[in-house]
């Protein structure tokens, strides 16, 4: 039997979590000083404080002007959020990079998947930027090309649609564009399965089995009706319950969402009977079944956005976020559910060293950390991308 392997970000985010409340950005040789396994860079990048940083992050800024377009995921750390031109959820960042043809460079503040997908959509003439090449996803690290290959050999021909989550490599994205399959996020997987049961009778979900699950629920799909699909035991599932099956989940799931529990809700309602519980669908199903709101990183923003001055928020997403929104609107109170302070320990990765650090290489001419995806893997994943932003 094939050796069960916990992807090393998934071991790094369960060590990540403290109780320290000040999390600020120390210089990146202090962050490596706690055993992280990042990218290496230069020296003379290791020691520069925070401050030093923002100031010379801007002068490159100023230095490049248009030819630079810096987008940022809203779990990126306040310190290298500041820099980013345009900021959103996965759906509109993978949007933004579509239309944006202008700027001859796109540096993505995210992870990898985000920087990939950004690379397949931008224009050719266009370059991707990852200025951690470590940045990666325990959840999209639970889902490897070779086995999806597998799992799709023994599915191909039994009238399945692969829906994949952003969070995927590009070859996923392009197994599904060439199978009739599509890609998409947590602000768009109800009209995914839309699209899907157009197509078929069954839908294959890669590989965050928490958003197809609570997916597959509220769509009307009754848990019996599903099957877990564990890459390292593809024969547990018998062609019978395969057969008999709506929806196959593929069994991996975001190390930062599933901290959030029930437990968590009730704390929270005990203390504020008017708390909304506000959490992403990337949750158990009990977390999410108990909350009052469940939507995007995008949605959660919006929320919080329009509540009135006075009104209470306990969110269910990464930590990062939770603390801008809280930041932002001094007036309601936005709290974390997880007292435990759970930054995404690989959005994490992305230190503003390394911003500096790609900028200066631009500002030198070249181009460092570039992402490339072959033009067979681009075109197939371009195809359930496509498909996913004409929704
Ligand atoms: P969204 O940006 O789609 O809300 O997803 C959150 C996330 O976990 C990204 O990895
Ligand atoms: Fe991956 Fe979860 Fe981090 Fe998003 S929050 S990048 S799904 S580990």
């Amino acid at each position: 039997m094939e050796r069960i392997q916990i992807p090393i970000t998934e071991l790094e985010q369960s060590s990540f979590c403290t109780t320290e409340s000040n999390f600020r950005t120390k210089t990146l040789q202090e962050e490596f000083n706690t055993g992280v396994r990042w990218q290496r860079i230069p020296a003379r990048y290791m020691k520069l404080s925070p401050e030093a940083l923002r100031v010379s992050i801007q002068g490159a800024k100023d230095a490049l002007r248009d030819e630079v377009l810096i987008l940022g995921h809203h779990y990126q750390r306040e310190d290298v959020i500041e820099h980013a031109d345009l900021q959103g959820d996965s759906y509109l960042l993978s949007k933004l990079a579509s239309e944006k043809r202008e700027a001859k460079i796109i540096i993505f503040c995210g992870v990898h998947f985000m920087a990939e997908t950004a690379e397949i959509l931008s224009s050719s003439k266009q370059k991707v930027i990852l200025p951690n090449m470590a940045a990666g996803c325990s959840m999209a690290d639970m889902a490897n090309t070779k086995q999806v290959e597998d799992c799709w050999a023994r599915l191909k021909d039994t009238d399945t649609i692969p829906v994949t989550y952003m969070n995927s490599t590009a070859e996923i994205k392009a197994l599904c564009g060439r199978n009739n399959g599509i890609v998409c996020t947590s602000s768009n997987a109800k009209e995914a399965f839309d699209y899907a049961y157009s197509k078929g009778k069954r839908i294959l979900f890669i590989p965050d089995q928490h958003l197809g699950r609570n997916t597959a629920l509220d769509y009307g799909i009754r848990e019996e009706e599903m099957v877990l699909w564990d890459p390292y035991r593809p024969q547990a599932i018998s062609d019978e319950d395969l057969d008999s099956s709506k929806v196959i989940l593929w069994k991996g799931h975001c190390s930062v969402h599933t901290r959030f529990s029930v437990k968590q809700a009730e704390a929270a309602r005990a203390a504020d009977p008017n708390v909304n519980v506000l959490v992403h669908p990337e949750c158990t199903n009990d977390v999410v079944s108990t909350a009052d709101y469940v939507g995007s990183t995008e949605y959660i923003k919006r929320m919080v956005e329009k509540a009135p001055s006075g009104s209470s928020w306990a969110i269910g997403t990464e930590v990062n976020l939770v603390k801008r929104l809280a930041h932002t609107y001094p007036d309601k109170n936005v709290f974390c559910l997880d007292e435990m302070i759970c930054p995404c320990s690989t959005m994490y990765r992305v230190h503003p060293a390394y911003l500096l650090w790609v900028l200066e290489g631009l500002i030198a001419g070249i181009a460092i950390n570039e992402i490339k995806v072959d033009k067979s893997t681009q075109r197939d994943a371009k195809l359930a991308l496509d498909r996913m932003l004409s929704l």
